[in-house]
């Protein structure tokens, strides 16, 4: 079939598999310049199949030559309907890491359910033996607690007073004034609960009783901080609640992996155009000035330049320097202060009118067709497509 992109506000309802296979052969491209010494041999990825985790799979396969098994919630294709992306980039680095000889396997399921833990489990008995890394970079809207079966939905708010600033439609490239009303109790208890650390400590709980996390063993999440410009809407927001609690976790996971010398680290990424942060109020506009003035200093990075970068210069360097909170930062270009300077300037000035000039508008909306297989350079879109693709490691 011929699939063209289907937009509907933040989000798109088709994906290309062309388009997803190219950009995943292009960040194995780039991994594979730059092995990583002394890296994970053994990794389970939960969230492995877009953005961050993704891109932690990639690294670790083709930095290091580990075997990988990916979890994530991706939707299968059916006749005439195209799957959603995180199943095209997942079929794309399997096919192409079974080609290269390296171990892949993937879990496609609710990630915070006891089922999946089991079955994951089980894989690594089975095939690995145990990890030495995994990697939680899971994001999501909603999640149903395993042992209550209460669901719970995160919002993305403000706390204690309504927040008003600008935002831009990027797909009009409309730039306007939205207003959100604070969060509730309620709201901050639902956000932590989806997206802060109950479920990854779940996870190491449930893979340590089960004696498959190997001596030494490492485990990241990954966070936001971000500027002053959207504290009221992201860090200091029921998002950043769940952060906190995500970062207070790391400290709990270390204690608890005392036994076998391991160690829990949270890693604060960069702000980038994925599923996940398209989602968020105010972050387009912040991501499309930001953009422009990195592109400009020469230090853009994208998923994958941050994440080799992560395990390269932070994770597997021979000193690793976290902050005075304890986490791995590879934001420092985004929050170096001429960087922020000067997209602070930037946003004063931002209208409908300026943004195509002063902002990389252009390069968000590039970034977001990416995400779903379309504009992706050297893909012909006029060529007839087959939908249905397997993914050829995926456990049933
Ligand atoms: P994403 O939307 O690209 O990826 C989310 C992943 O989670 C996908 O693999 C998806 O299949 C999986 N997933 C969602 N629900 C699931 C479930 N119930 N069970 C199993 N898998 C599930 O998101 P992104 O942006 O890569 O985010 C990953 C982490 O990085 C999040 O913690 C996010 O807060 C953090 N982060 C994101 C930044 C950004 O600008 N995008 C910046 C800094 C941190």
């Amino acid at each position: 079939m011929i699939i063209e992109p289907k937009t509907r506000g933040f989000i798109c309802l088709t994906a290309h598999p062309t388009g997803c296979e190219q950009n995943v052969l292009n960040q194995i491209e780039y991994v594979k310049q730059r092995p990583i010494k002394n890296g994970p041999k053994k990794v389970l990825v939960i969230g492995a199949s877009t953005g961050f985790g993704l891109a932690s799979r990639i690294t670790a396969a083709y930095g290091s030559n580990a075997a990988s098994i990916g979890a994530f919630f991706e939707k299968p294709p059916s006749e005439g309907r195209p799957a959603s992306p995180g199943w095209y980039n997942s079929a794309a680095f399997e096919t192409q890491a079974h080609k290269d000889g390296l171990y892949a396997k993937s879990i496609n399921g609710d990630a915070f359910s006891n089922e999946i833990k089991k079955q994951t489990i089980d894989l690594i008995k089975a095939d690995l033996g145990d990890i030495d890394l995994l990697v939680y970079s899971l994001a999501s809207p909603v999640r149903t607690h395993p042992e209550t079966g209460e669901r719970f939905k995160s919002v993305l708010k403000p706390i204690g007073q309504t927040f008003t600033d600008n935002t831009v439609d990027f797909h009009t490239g409309e730039v306007k004034e939205i207003s959100i009303a604070p969060g509730t109790e309620d709201d901050i208890k639902n956000t932590v609960a989806v997206m802060g650390g109950e479920d990854w400590q779940m996870w190491i709980d449930a893979l340590k009783s089960a004696g498959v996390l190997s001596e030494d063993f490492k485990t990241v999440a990954y966070s936001y901080i971000g500027p002053s410009l959207t504290e009221a809407v992201y860090r200091k927001g029921t998002i950043g609640r769940a952060k906190d609690h995500l970062e207070a976790t790391a400290f709990k996971i270390t204690d608890a992996l005392k036994d076998i010398n391991g160690q829990a680290y949270v890693s604060v990424n960069k702000a980038l155009v994925t599923q996940a942060s398209s989602a968020i109020p105010v972050i387009p506009l912040y991501i499309s000035l930001l953009y422009k003035v990195m592109k400009e200093e020469g230090v853009h990075e994208g998923c994958i330049e941050q994440i080799e970068r992560l395990f390269n210069a932070r994770l597997y360097a021979e000193n690793l320097e976290l902050d005075d909170a304890g986490r791995i930062r590879i934001d420092d270009w985004e929050m170096r202060d001429d960087i922020q300077a000067k997209v602070l300037e930037l946003w004063k000035q931002a209208t409908t009118e300026t943004l195509p000039n002063i902002g990389d508008l252009k390069g968000y909306e590039t970034d977001f067709y990416n995400l779903f297989g379309f504009k992706v350079d050297g893909v012909d879109y006029d060529k007839d497509v087959n939908e249905m693709v397997d993914i050829p490691g995926l456990q049933e």
